[in-house]
């Protein structure tokens, strides 16, 4: 890419493409918000690089713990990756166990004790459907780490009770994302994400939900939606207005493990200046209006995409819950309901999914090439409609 302008961005050769791939989600506001750029302006001129913590970080830690009701306390990272091994640790030493429960499925960055099941290789021996065996996604993954890991199934409630009682006095933590970004999006009902919550506090396991991605959902972060209170808190993307800044938060219990030193993080760019500048003129920008405003772009592309697309019987469909990430492809049959990551591999049609990507850039749309897009605020009415309109046309041509 050669530069962004508001809702687009423009190719070293010169193509202009709206930006529905927004940085994997990251970029809420589009390119160059002039509430950003102003804030940047005046920090670059400052000084920009300490070796101590700076007051910013107290101003988004308390813009975080003001909007998300499950967390008091909160530390930053420059990725969620990071912040993902942080709460990792944290739950370690809160319970003194090691082992830790993630989904099929589930992706919280690309580290060593994470990395497991995302994409698991489904031509291999990945275990039933509702005890999945725990597969590496990259080599080089030790193999103490993958015996570490225990997977679970999205909204199996059955297989998931069974596992964590097995292993309950072993299981630190359980991190789930409510509905997965990466893995096709799977969304976790209210029930089942309910009894998780409920299981794990009798566990003494730590929920760590993800909200990486799913901060997109609202001022008060998706957890808010299910009513739920995780341990900790997962933060990244949108929290640092197009720079690396990830963050953990929740329970004071067990975010004074870190106060007392008792569990020591440490890092050398945490909680940087430009990061925080931008992330806090980013998330004041994201009031509930704007959320809102996402949202309505996102539902009405579900929409009028799944209503036209039932109505010609068509296998193309838009997946999610109409928050402002949304997943899209071809299934292998029309109307198919997709409640884990096991149903997606087997009913995603790849390759045409991968054409309609191909097809939407040509003429002028940048999705994320695997099937799925964002929003962002500086799209229009007439962007959102003529995307509507191109992926109609593409999906009628593949289909014809
Ligand atoms: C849900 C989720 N968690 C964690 C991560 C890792 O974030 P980062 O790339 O900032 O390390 C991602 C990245 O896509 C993500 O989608």
């Amino acid at each position: 890419m050669r530069e962004g302008d508001g809702a687009y961005i423009t190719t070293v050769e010169g193509h202009r493409l709206l930006d529905l791939n927004n940085n994997f989600t990251v970029n809420a506001l589009g390119h160059n918000h002039p509430a950003v750029q102003e804030a940047l302006r005046a920090a670059i001129e400052t000084g920009v690089s300490f070796g101590n913590p700076v007051e910013l970080e107290t101003e988004l830690a308390q813009l975080i713990v003001d909007r998300i009701e499950s967390i008091e306390k909160v530390q930053f990272s420059c990725s969620a990756s990071e912040s993902n091994m942080s709460a990792i640790r944290l739950a370690r030493a809160f319970t003194g166990r090691e082992r830790i429960a993630k989904f099929e499925g589930g992706y919280h960055g690309f580290t060593d004790p994470l990395q497991i099941s995302w994409h698991p290789d489904h031509d291999g021996d990945c275990g039933p459907d509702d005890e999945p065996k725990p597969m590496p996604d990259s080599a080089g993954i030790p193999s103490a780490e993958i015996a570490n890991a225990v997977v679970l199934t999205q909204n199996d409630w059955e297989g998931t009770e069974r596992i964590l009682r097995a292993h309950a006095d072993e299981v630190s933590c359980v991190v789930l994302e409510l509905e997965s970004a990466s893995g096709g999006v799977v969304t976790l009902t209210r029930e089942y994400v309910t009894r998780l919550r409920e299981l794990t506090a009798e566990l003494g396991i730590v929920l760590i939900v993800d909200e990486t991605v799913t901060l997109r959902a609202g001022y008060h972060g998706m957890q808010s939606d299910y009513g739920i209170k995780p341990d900790l808190t997962v933060m990244g993307k949108i929290i640092g207005g197009g720079f690396p800044l990830g963050a953990v938060g929740g329970s004071a219990e067990i975010m004074d493990l870190l106060e007392t030193g008792v569990v020591s993080i440490s890092g050398t760019h945490h909680g940087h200046k430009i990061a925080l500048i931008a992330g806090i003129a980013t998330m004041r920008a994201l009031t509930h209006e704007a959320f809102d405003r996402l949202n309505s772009m996102a539902r009405r592309i579900m929409d009028e995409i799944n209503e036209w697309a039932a109505a010609r019987g068509s296998r193309f469909a838009i997946y999610g819950i109409g928050i402002s990430h949304l997943a899209y492809g071809f299934m292998r049959e029309p109307g198919l309901t997709i409640d884990t990551h096991r149903d997606y591999w087997r009913n995603f049609d790849d390759e045409a999914t991968q054409a309609c990507s191909l097809e939407l850039a040509n003429r002028g749309y940048f999705p994320v090439a695997r099937g799925d897009f964002s929003l962002n605020l500086q799209m229009t009415d007439e962007d959102i409609a003529g995307f509507i309109e191109t992926l109609k046309e593409i999906v009628a041509g593949i289909e014809a």
